[in-house]
């Protein structure tokens, strides 16, 4: 059964906005996707929204709702009561173009700040040979859909501007930490994290890990691994040690 849903959108641009109040029709198995379409078609026709494939795989639509970083088309509007006013907003850790959209372009510098797969050399695609564990530790990982909600949640940037800068956020710590502990990548990445991508600032908070909408455990499986891999490089007497004498 239909009923009339209470909505509060964020509106506004770079320049600032505020929250509007919508009343707007709500339908049994819809998501809060379905109802910013509604308000789209019957209210709002210029309210700017970011989406692709209404099914959780394209990353588009990241959002917050009710304060929460969420998918837009993840999330069923079951899990709110009818006469609760649910409230959708921009993510915060992004600058605002318009409305629900945000400037992602943060992460694509990230990205690009990682150097790519290093294969030995010598051997040639489909030569390569993996253990099964090691073909599943990257499949977890590849499982992501680059919504950036992870980032977007991380404390270190969400308030801190001042950090974009040294930090690369959750997602690319994990890029960086699945080629690390790829068995065919020859590059060293343990520093290259610390110094570069300021693992050091993550304090393993495990925000990023429940905001996932693919249930990737970021921090168990990517960050702390790195973090002990720093640790072991930089901080054990031996390997220090042997760092000094062979690495010149
Ligand atoms: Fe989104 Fe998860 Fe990928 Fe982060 S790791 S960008 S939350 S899918
Ligand atoms: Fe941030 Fe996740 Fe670390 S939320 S502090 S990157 S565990
Ligand atoms: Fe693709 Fe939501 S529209 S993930």
């Amino acid at each position: 059964m239909g009923y009339q849903g209470h909505f509060r959108v964020w509106r506004g641009s770079d320049q600032g906005g505020g929250l509007e109040d919508f009343t707007v029709e709500v339908n049994e198995g819809e998501v809060v996707l379905d109802v910013i379409h509604r308000l789209q078609a019957t209210q709002t026709p210029d309210l700017a929204v970011r989406w692709n494939c209404k099914a959780g795989k394209c990353g588009s639509c990241s959002a917050e709702i009710n304060g929460k970083p969420r998918l837009l088309c993840m999330t069923r509007m079951s899990v709110f009561a009818e006469d609760e006013t649910v409230t959708v907003t921009p993510m915060r850790t992004f600058p605002v173009i318009r409305d629900l959209v945000t400037d992602v372009s943060y992460n694509y510098k990230k990205a690009r700040e990682i150097p790519s797969f290093r294969p030995p050399t010598g051997v040639g695609p489909g030569e390569y040979r993996m253990q099964q564990v090691d073909v599943e530790r990257s499949q977890e990982f590849r499982k992501c859909i680059e919504c950036f909600l992870c980032n977007n949640t991380c404390h270190v940037i969400r308030d801190h501007e001042e950090n974009k800068e040294s930090f690369a956020g959750p997602r690319f710590l994990m890029r960086v930490a699945e080629l690390e502990m790829h068995p065919l990548d020859e590059a060293d990445r343990v520093d290259q994290a610390q110094a570069t991508h300021g693992l050091g600032l993550c304090n393993i908070t495990k925000c990023c890990t429940d905001v996932c909408p693919e249930n990737i455990k970021i921090t168990d499986n990517a960050l702390i691994p790195m973090k002990e891999r720093v640790a072991d490089q930089r901080y054990d007497p031996l390997v220090w040690l042997g760092n000094k004498l062979f690495r010149r």
